[in-house]
């Protein structure tokens, strides 16, 4: 194979991963040329909108960047085939949902964009490209991939296009990726190609430290990002299992964590218990990860990592279940305000966020629900919870949008917080059990509410591991 020195990017996929880590890499790399490419004309026109708020991706840090490099040597387009046809590296960026259907439903990933990317990538590319899967995959991707690229292009004659697979799996999270990308505590790149490796290398080395890079093989690689997620995942399932029982014992969940924590084999970090982790990777890994198991015949292994994705469900069930039972058993035709849609803060981004399923459980109980959401709107809302509004007898629960985080609590019975965004922390509770219907409770499943303010007022409350 050839050392390509990469000056021409393109990605496919400008999405939450594509978007912000190009965007990067281009304001690192001002001699390369990055072309961000998607088949959604709408997103790719917010990315080129005049108001850098008009961005499709709330990320902290984003727009400055973008207002740096864009239409210098970052662009946006929807001319993939022109793209892909100049670049000398290709980055995979799809998206990849789990399949509602057919064989594997329910728990493997829909490659059907991955596929269609390799079929584009064979069709237009020219001469020696290196193709780099960024989208997290399931393991044994990048063989499809090879396959399907290599099988399409021996099919026209005389062609002298060649290439190299490399797998380059994201660990970026939502809230905090330009810093992770940034400052990451390691890159992988897997491959079998070390010229390609090298190629990539060079890019991320102009600013992360050479020691903190690292190649293995394809598999590793793709498993590795599988693993550290499902890791990530169960330990945020563990402190929720634990919270339970600290809320029965009378113990702390936040001072179990920290001693928990400080325990330097444990570490302190994603020990925070809560509604349940949402994204759109952990359960969609995990769920891959326990299909690979049982396509191996390791069922007791698969077994053990379902258990991390039902303790979550259990989470989100056993909250909602105590919330009904503090407000008497029924929370028919009451008002329940759910502060925060996001699946986390400082992001817009809804996709298994818990605020979803909770808010189907007060539907289905005949709840009448207003959601706020500083960075989330009306339509996403809309568009999570769709047509779902359940009757129930003659009465039908249903959900309302409000921007005014205290016009959303006037005459509320109960105020659930479920995003930790920062304003939650610092909500004027004198003036809120003011707005309430007696007795109003405020139930918070992120531990940020001020509770020594909430305490001095005539509110009940409830938190999260606290017995
Ligand atoms: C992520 C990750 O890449 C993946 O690792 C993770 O597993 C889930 O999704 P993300 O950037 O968060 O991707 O997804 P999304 O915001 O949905 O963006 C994907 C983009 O790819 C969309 O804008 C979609 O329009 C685009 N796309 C999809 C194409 O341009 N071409 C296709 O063929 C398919
Ligand atoms: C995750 C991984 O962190 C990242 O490395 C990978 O590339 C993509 O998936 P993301 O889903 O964006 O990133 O966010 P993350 O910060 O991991 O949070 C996931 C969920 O776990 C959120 O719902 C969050 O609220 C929840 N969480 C996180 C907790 O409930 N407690 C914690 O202590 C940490």
């Amino acid at each position: 194979m050839l050392k390509v020195d990469i000056k021409n990017i393109c990605c496919i996929g400008a999405g939450y991963v594509g978007g912000p880590t190009m965007a990067v890499i281009a304001d690192k790399c001002p001699d390369i040329k990055i072309n961000v490419v998607d088949l959604n004309e709408l997103r790719i026109a917010s990315w080129n909108s005049n108001d850098l708020e008009d961005l499709p991706i709330y990320e902290p840090g984003l727009k400055e960047i973008i207002n740096r490099v864009r239409n210098k040597n970052l662009f946006f387009s929807t001319d993939t085939e022109r793209y892909i046809s100049e670049a000398d590296a290709i980055f995979i960026s799809v998206n990849t949902p789990i399949k509602v259907s057919g064989l594997g439903a329910g728990q493997a990933s829909n490659l059907c964009w991955v596929e269609s990317c390799a079929r584009q990538i064979a069709r237009d590319a020219k001469g020696h490209t290196i193709v780099i899967e960024k989208s997290t995959l399931p393991v044994r991707t990048a063989e499809i991939i090879k396959e399907i690229i290599i099988s399409s292009t021996n099919s026209s004659e005389g062609d002298s296009k060649t290439f190299s697979i490399l797998s380059n799996p994201e660990f970026l999270a939502e809230g905090t990726a330009i810093d992770d990308l940034i400052n990451p505590d390691r890159v992988l790149i897997g491959g079998d190609d070390n010229f390609a490796i090298q190629s990539l290398i060079e890019i991320y080395s102009r600013w992360v430290d050479r020691k903190k890079i690292l190649s293995t093989n394809l598999w590793s690689s793709e498993l590795s990002k599988l693993v550290a997620n499902a890791f990530l995942a169960q330990r945020i399932s563990s402190i929720n299992s634990i919270s339970a029982l600290c809320e029965a014992t009378g113990a702390d969940i936040s001072e179990v964590s920290r001693a928990v924590g400080l325990d330097q084999r444990i570490g302190s970090k994603f020990l925070n218990a809560g509604p349940g982790f949402g994204g759109s990777c952990f359960k969609k890994d995990i769920l891959n990860l326990v299909y690979l198991c049982n396509f191996f015949g390791l069922k007791t292994v698969a077994d053990f990592w379902e258990q991390v994705i039902s303790i979550n469900d259990w989470q989100q069930k056993r909250i909602y279940e105590l919330i009904v039972h503090k407000l008497f058993g029924n929370i028919y035709g009451k008002k329940i305000v759910l502060l925060g849609f996001s699946f986390k803060a400082n992001t817009n981004d809804t996709r298994e966020s818990p605020s979803i399923q909770m808010s189907k459980y007060f539907l289905d109980e005949g709840a009448n629900l207003t959601i706020h959401d500083p960075r989330v709107s009306r339509d996403q809302v809309s568009k999570e919870l769709c047509n779902y509004r359940k009757k129930i007898g003659n009465f039908r629960g249903y959900w309302d949008f409000e921007s005014d985080v205290y016009k959303s609590i006037e005459n509320a019975d109960g105020i659930i917080i479920l995003t930790e965004w920062e304003e939650y922390s610092k909500l004027d509770w004198k003036k809120i059990s003011n707005l309430v219907r007696k007795p109003g409770w405020v139930f918070d499943t992120r531990k940020i509410a001020d509770k020594d303010s909430i305490k001095k007022t005539s509110l009940n409350y409830w938190s999260v591991g606290e017995g």
